[in-house]
């Protein structure tokens, strides 16, 4: 299987009710290792631009206010399907609907404080990373 890059945000709920330990445990006890991370406090801009594919999505404008309403950490994920194997580690969008054991389950407060992002594919994956962080802070 082919090793991978995915880009992951704890959110703003998540750092609030201090769970970043908690959540980057799940990733790596699920062989996922942590190759960059940073805390930052992202601008209504960078949301906007972050988001932009959902820009015409009813919910775009709470979603922009939720993620800038404190820090995220910001990280990439490296190892075997990491795309795919985070989705399934993050659970379903909505936590009423995700599965035991995933970290939407036992974590999110709702659909839109939902605690992580992760990429949704290996070509989101390449951009989203590259939103964020310089190849030289990536250290695998
Ligand atoms: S997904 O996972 O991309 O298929 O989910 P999707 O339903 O397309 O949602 C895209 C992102 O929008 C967030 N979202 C919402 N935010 C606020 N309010 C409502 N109602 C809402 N519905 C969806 C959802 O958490 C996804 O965020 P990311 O950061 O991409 O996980």
């Amino acid at each position: 299987m082919a090793i991978e890059r995915t880009l992951s945000i704890l959110k703003p709920d998540a750092t609030r009710r201090n769970l970043t330990g908690k959540i980057n445990a799940r990733f790596e006890d699920a062989g996922l290792r942590i190759v960059a991370q940073k805390r930052m406090q992202l601008s209504q801009a960078q949301a906007e631009k972050f988001y932009d594919v959902h820009r015409e999505r009813p919910f775009f404008g709470d979603l922009v206010s939720f993620m800038i309403s404190g820090p995220v950490v910001v990280q990439v994920l490296e190892g075997e399907n990491a795309v795919a194997k985070n989705r399934e580690i993050m659970g379903a969008t909505n936590p009423a609907n995700a599965a035991p054991g995933t970290i939407r389950k036992d974590f999110a407060e709702s659909i839109e404080a939902n605690s992580v992002h992760g990429s949704d594919s290996l070509e989101n994956a390449a951009r989203e990373v590259a939103f964020f962080f310089a190849e030289s802070e990536i250290v695998g």
